[in-house]
């Protein structure tokens, strides 16, 4: 069977500020990612997407973009980057880029010959309206991180642009075909140098209602973003889908559509024309309930088929706390640091072994938590920054990110960095690391955890079990996750080894019905 590569590929998402830091001034970059692709290979992963590059004054961290056609140099250059490809493309894997087409930064050349008014050649690249009646913001929409309006007036003009993030990133005007070929261009920059396609940012912004009608009432106090959901972003996206059809070698996108209902989210893959992928965010938001990983896989499978759409997991990225982080604290009961290393072991196991494309983001194959963040060290306007804290690579401090003065690296590490960290955990058979190890050899070695279907079985409150088969090659796989934190008890037809237990390296052989707390097994059917 000839399938594409990103349904059976696991993705690891480099956020590249705080990934490797290969010229020793705090903050990560291209040469540091070098010095590390090794470890992604060794992991087992298929793909990387590595978040922005670009040139950005960085007011969102690279998401702000002044030119999608460079490298920042906090990063290095594009000669770096072509190194960086051509490790990954030696090591067997891929690379996608974050491609921000929704919004510029105000620092790109067309939002600057924007400002200089309404007559300037870039002024409809960008949405800009004149104040409603009571001079006030054009709408009600409102702004991500804080609840703001999405409107910012130009003095000079008196009219507003708008932006569905920050001030500084002045949403694009997609309806300008202009805009659209000028974007499409810059996808080719990176195509022509071999990248293997795009996780697209905040991609169901791209179409907006030329009405920019006002949000409903109830609705309005929302970010805009997780509503904006126009039937115009469909041809916007079957076009890009041709820029990357240009192409040899099957580039793919995903994108990350900012809603929540699989439904919807499912009609942004279109008939198989528009995105490859699409991330599918309900697990960010929901807590470790086995009721409620039942309900959204079910949710998900659901909306995904009636698209024929391939779906995908993530328990974690750069937006949202750690999940290690969600999952021991409230609502869930309150545990020690053990035990939340089980919980998290345990939610590994069911992301590798859903049916869909998983997402794994930097560091939790570490068993890390967010940083503390004292408030003088906060720099993000979203809150996000625990979640973005420095992967530690060695046992002892500066955990491998020296330099020459000493200075602490742009944000303070994680709880724990003297035993979770690269170095150690290479050594110890029982660390999250060598667990991640084990599941994605495992994973690679299955058809049916690739490609085959998703049953779900009858099991306990607090435990979600299910069978995964691929009819062509027989193969098949039971998963069972003990959600709780009292030992339980499962009764599935037939005879079952365990061929891969969340908790120890020990559990093999015959499975007998019986689940640890937070215990996820892996098991295939019993010879004879
Ligand atoms: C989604 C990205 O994941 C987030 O980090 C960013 O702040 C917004 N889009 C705006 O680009």
């Amino acid at each position: 069977m000839n399938e594409p590569w990103w349904r059976s590929a696991v993705f690891y998402q480099v956020y590249p500020r705080s990934f490797a830091d290969g010229d020793q001034d705090g903050v990560g970059d291209l040469k540091g990612l070098l010095t590390k692709v090794d470890h992604l290979s060794d992991l087992g992963v298929d793909a990387i997407w590595l978040s922005p590059i670009f040139p950005s004054p960085m007011a969102d961290f690279g998401y702000d973009v002044s030119d999608y056609c460079g490298v920042d140099p906090l990063f290095g250059d594009l000669d770096v980057f072509d190194e960086v490809l051509a490790a990954v493309h030696d090591r067997g894997l891929r690379l996608i880029l974050d491609w921000v087409p929704n919004h510029t930064s105000i620092d790109h050349p067309w939002f600057k010959d924007a400002l200089t008014g309404p007559d300037a050649e870039h002024r409809d690249w960008y949405v800009w309206r004149d104040s409603a009646p009571d001079g006030g913001p054009p709408n009600n929409w409102v702004a991500a991180f804080a609840p703001v309006p999405a409107w910012t007036r130009d003095p000079a003009s008196g009219q507003w642009y708008l932006h569905h993030f920050l001030p500084q990133q002045p949403d694009l005007n997609w309806a300008n075909p202009a805009v659209e070929a000028a974007m499409h261009d810059t996808l080719r920059f990176w195509l022509d140098r071999g990248v293997d396609g795009f996780r697209a940012d905040v991609i169901n912004c791209i179409g907006k209602d030329p009405a920019l009608a006002d949000a409903p009432e109830n609705l309005a106090p929302l970010m805009h973003c997780v509503l904006n959901d126009e039937p115009g972003v469909h041809p916007l996206l079957r076009r890009i889908r041709s820029v990357l059809d240009e192409y040899p070698g099957d580039r793919m996108m995903i994108g990350e559509v900012a809603l929540l209902d699989p439904h919807t989210v499912a009609a942004y893959y279109g008939d198989g024309d528009e995105l490859h992928l699409s991330f599918n965010f309900m697990p960010l938001h929901g807590p470790w309930r086995a009721d409620t990983w039942r309900a959204n896989i079910a949710t998900t499978e659901d909306g995904f088929r009636a698209a024929d759409a391939w779906p995908t997991w993530v328990l974690s990225n750069h937006d949202v706390p750690r999940h290690r982080t969600r999952y021991s604290r409230w609502p869930h009961e309150p545990v020690d640091a053990e035990g939340s290393l089980q919980r998290t072991r345990a939610a590994a196991t069911l992301l590798l072994t859903l049916r869909g494309t998983p997402f794994i983001y930097q560091g939790e194959e570490l068993g890390l938590e967010d940083a503390v963040v004292p408030a003088a060290r906060v720099v993000d306007p979203g809150g996000r920054d625990g979640c973005r804290a420095p992967v530690p690579w060695a046992a002892l401090p500066p955990h491998g990110w020296p330099t020459p003065s000493g200075i602490e690296p742009w944000l303070p590490f994680p709880p724990d960095a003297t035993d979770l960290n690269v170095e150690a955990e290479l050594t110890s058979p029982d660390s999250v690391l060598a667990l991640y190890r084990r599941l994605l050899a495992m994973r690679r070695g299955s058809r049916a955890l690739q490609h085959g279907t998703y049953e779900p079985v009858d099991a306990p409150d607090g435990v979600l079990a299910f069978r995964r088969f691929d009819a062509e090659s027989s193969d098949e796989r039971m998963v069972a996750v003990n959600f709780t934190d009292d030992a339980a008890s499962v009764e599935f037809d037939n005879r079952w080894d365990v061929e891969l237990a969340s908790d120890d390296t020990d559990t093999t052989g015959p499975f007998d019905g019986k689940l640890r707390p937070r215990q996820a097994v892996v098991l295939r059917r019993a010879a004879g």
